[in-house]
């Protein structure tokens, strides 16, 4: 990539970051690598011009977050190169594609896409959960396909995962269109068990969205959630659910690497 380069992502447990920061240093190691939630995402946008953008996909979608960071700052995209990351447990269809196309919209010219598997991060579900040694190894693979991305890169070929048509269709009808209303808000489903929570503050000090305080020493939620699950997999009581009722497994990529 030719110019100045920055990441910007989001991240509940870990996943996005690790490949946005592998992919972002293999390509320029001086690139700022920022979260979507620190006060220098958007100086750091405006800064450079060409972009990685990375995040979670949930439900074949972009977080909420992500959407409403791109939509709140329409100004910065214009005549911006931008290369879309989109991490996922199974299947997303067009992940990368969510933002892009939005971007798109907001005048950036979109480089391409990269959709990469990682170990599921919904803790408090059954579904889709491997033992160590399977994701280990999803993640050697990750590694791979990020290496392997960024060489293609340097030599001018951009991956296109998810930026296409088949792509566009799949993720819309396998699962978008039946999810569509768990993305559309922020969610107010967060749960607390109260017989567990000791109000140590950790989850409010953590979430990227505000939306946790502590208040007579119980942690409560409110009702801008982006199901990033980062206080659920880091809560030390595991007293916060959203999708299921009790937690099957925290999910930190950081115990694994
Ligand atoms: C609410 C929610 C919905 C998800 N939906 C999908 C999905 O539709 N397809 C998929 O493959 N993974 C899905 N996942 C898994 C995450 O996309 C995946 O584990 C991701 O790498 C987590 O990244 P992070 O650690 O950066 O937050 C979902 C996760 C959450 C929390
Ligand atoms: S991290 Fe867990 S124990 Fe600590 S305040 Fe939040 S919910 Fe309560
Ligand atoms: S409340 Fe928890 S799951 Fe929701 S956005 Fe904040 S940290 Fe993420």
């Amino acid at each position: 990539m030719e110019g100045h380069c920055c990441a910007i992502y989001l991240s509940g447990t870990g996943n996005t970051e690790f490949c946005v920061s592998k992919l972002t240093k293999l390509l320029d190691v001086n690139a700022p690598i920022v979260a979507m939630e620190d006060v220098g995402a958007i100086s750091a946008v405006e800064a450079s011009e060409n972009i990685i953008i990375g995040y979670p996909v949930q439900y074949s979608d972009a977080p909420k977050m992500v959407r409403d960071f791109i939509l709140q700052n329409a100004a910065i995209w214009k005549g911006k190169k931008v290369f879309c990351l989109a991490t996922m447990g199974a299947f997303s269809g067009d992940g990368a594609g969510c933002a892009a196309r939005l971007l798109k919209k907001f005048g950036a010219f979109v480089l391409g896409g990269l959709h990469i598997k990682m170990p599921d991060s919904v803790c408090d579900s059954k579904l889709l959960k491997k033992n160590r040694a399977e994701k280990m190894e999803i993640i050697r693979c990750a590694e791979a396909k990020i290496e392997h991305a960024a060489m293609d890169i340097m030599n001018g070929k951009f991956p296109h995962d998810g930026l296409g048509f088949f792509s566009h269709f799949i993720g819309l009808f396998g699962q978008r269109l039946w999810f569509y209303g768990k993305t559309r808000h922020y969610s107010d489903k967060l749960k607390i068990n109260k017989e567990r929570c000791v109000g140590c503050g950790l989850c409010a000090r953590l979430c990227p969205m505000k939306n946790l305080t502590v208040e007579n020493k119980i942690a409560v939620p409110h009702e801008k959630c982006t199901m990033c699950y980062r206080c659920i997999s880091r809560c030390p009581q595991k007293a916060i659910t959203l999708v299921g009722k009790e937690i099957v497994e925290q999910y930190r990529l950081e115990d694994f690497i």
